[in-house]
C-alpha cells in the first residue's frame, strides 16, 4: 500500500493560528514511521506553503479570508490530484476543515463519483449567508455539494471549486452540533447522518455499516473519509477549537477506522482541527497520539498501542 502525506496548515477557515501546528506534531510522533512498521510505502510531501492575501478578512461579507483560503485549497486539490494519479493513497493532515474544499475537490477531479464520509460534530454546511460564525472551516459542504439548494453568491478565490459530490454519496457521523439552517439543508438534501445519538441508539459498528451501504451501495466508489477531531469527545481530544461534549470515545473511533480499512476502497483520509496550541502542551500531545492511532488503523488496520487509562485523564 502507498501513502502520499500532504501537510495543509491552513488556519483562515477559522480564528485560531493552532491548526497550523498539526501537521509537524504529527510527525513528530513519527507517523510515518508508524504507518512502515505496520507494511505501508510512505511518502511525505511535506506541507504546502500557503500565501496570505493582504486585506482578505471581511471583504467578502460572513465569509472571512476567502480568497485565502480558496487559493490555499486549490493548491491543495491539485496535490491530492497529483498524488492520487501517482497511485498513492493520500493523507491530508490540516489545518481547519475548510482545507476539504480542496481535498475532496482534488480527490473528485481523479475518482468519479466518490463516497464521502463526514465525521464531525458539526455538520460544515453553511453557506456565507447562514454562517453566523462567517468561518469558512463551517461550509465546505455547501460548496461542495452538486444538489445545494440555493445558488451561494460566488465567493472571491472559490471560483475554481465546483460541486463534485452528490448528497446521496454523503454520510455524517457524530454530529451533535448542529445550526438551525444547517438542520433544513440537511432534511431537504436527504443526506444521510447518524448523530451521536444515533449512534447511542444503534452502536457505532451499524451506524457506520449502514452509512457505507448508504453511500456506497454497490461497494465500488473511491471512500474520501473526512476526520475532524472534535469527533471525538474533548475528554480524549480536548485540542480542538470547536470542541462539544458528548462525543466518540476512542474506541468507536477505532470500529469507524476499522470499517474503513476493511472496505479497501479509501483513497483520501483528512485529519482536521488538532490545535496543539489549546489545552495544554502534554493534552495536546495526548490528542496527537490518538489521531496516529486512528490514522494507522485506517489506512493499515493495525495500531501501535493500546494506551492506558491514565493516557486519558483530564
Ligand atoms: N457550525 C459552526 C459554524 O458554522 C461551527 C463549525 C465548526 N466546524 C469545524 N470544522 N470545526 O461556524
Ligand atoms: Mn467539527
Ligand atoms: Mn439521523
Ligand atoms: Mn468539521
Amino acid at each position: 500500500q502507498n501513502i502520499g502525506i500532504i501537510g495543509a496548515p491552513l488556519v483562515h477557515g477559522q480564528p485560531h493560528q493552532g491548526p497550523g501546528a498539526a501537521p509537524d506534531l504529527l510527525r513528530g510522533l513519527r507517523l510515518a514511521d508508524v504507518l512502515r512498521s505496520k507494511g505501508a510505502n510512505v511518502k511525505d510531501y511535506g506541507n504546502l506553503e500557503f500565501k496570505v492575501v493582504p486585506n482578505d478578512f471581511a471583504v467578502v461579507l460572513g465569509c472571512y479570508n476567502a480568497r485565502t483560503v480558496g487559493n490555499a485549497n486549490k493548491q491543495i486539490s491539485q496535490k491530492v490530484a497529483h498524488i492520487l494519479k501517482n497511485g498513492e493513497s493520500v493523507l491530508v493532515l490540516g489545518g481547519d476543515h475548510s482545507v476539504g474544499l480542496g481535498s475532496v475537490s482534488g480527490h473528485a477531479s481523479i475518482r468519479e463519483n466518490l463516497a464521502l464520509l463526514w465525521v464531525d460534530a458539526h455538520a460544515d454546511i453553511n453557506t456565507p449567508l447562514t454562517s453566523t460564525s462567517g468561518n469558512l472551516h463551517g461550509m465546505p459542504l455547501s460548496f461542495l455539494v452538486k444538489e445545494f439548494p440555493h445558488l451561494s453568491p460566488p465567493v472571491p478565490g472559490l471560483e475554481w471549486c465546483k460541486p463534485c459530490v452528490s448528497s446521496r454519496n454523503i454520510a455524517y457521523i457524530g454530529l451533535r452540533s448542529i445550526d438551525f439552517r444547517e438542520k433544513s439543508f440537511l432534511r431537504t438534501l436527504g443526506i444521510c447522518n447518524f448523530t451521536m445519538e444515533d449512534i447511542r441508539e444503534l452502536g457505532i459498528d451499524t451506524a457506520v455499516t449502514n452509512a457505507l451501504d448508504r453511500i456506497d451501495p454497490e461497494g465500488n466508489r473511491s471512500i474520501h473519509l473526512s476526520f475532524d477531531v472534535d469527533a471525538l469527545d474533548p475528554q480524549i481530544i480536548p485540542s480542538t477549537g470547536t470542541p462539544v461534549p458528548n462525543g466518540l470515545d476512542f474506541r468507536e473511533a477505532l470500529r469507524i477506522a476499522r470499517i474503513v480499512h476493511n472496505t479497501r476502497r479509501m483513497s483520501v483520509m483528512d485529519v482536521v482541527e488538532l490545535n496543539p496550541l489549546l489545552s495544554t502542551p502534554s493534552r495536546a500531545i495526548k490528542s496527537a497520539q490518538v489521531m496516529v492511532e486512528i490514522i494507522s488503523r485506517t489506512f493499515t488496520g493495525k495500531r501501535m498501542r493500546y494506551p492506558s487509562v491514565q493516557d486519558f485523564e483530564v
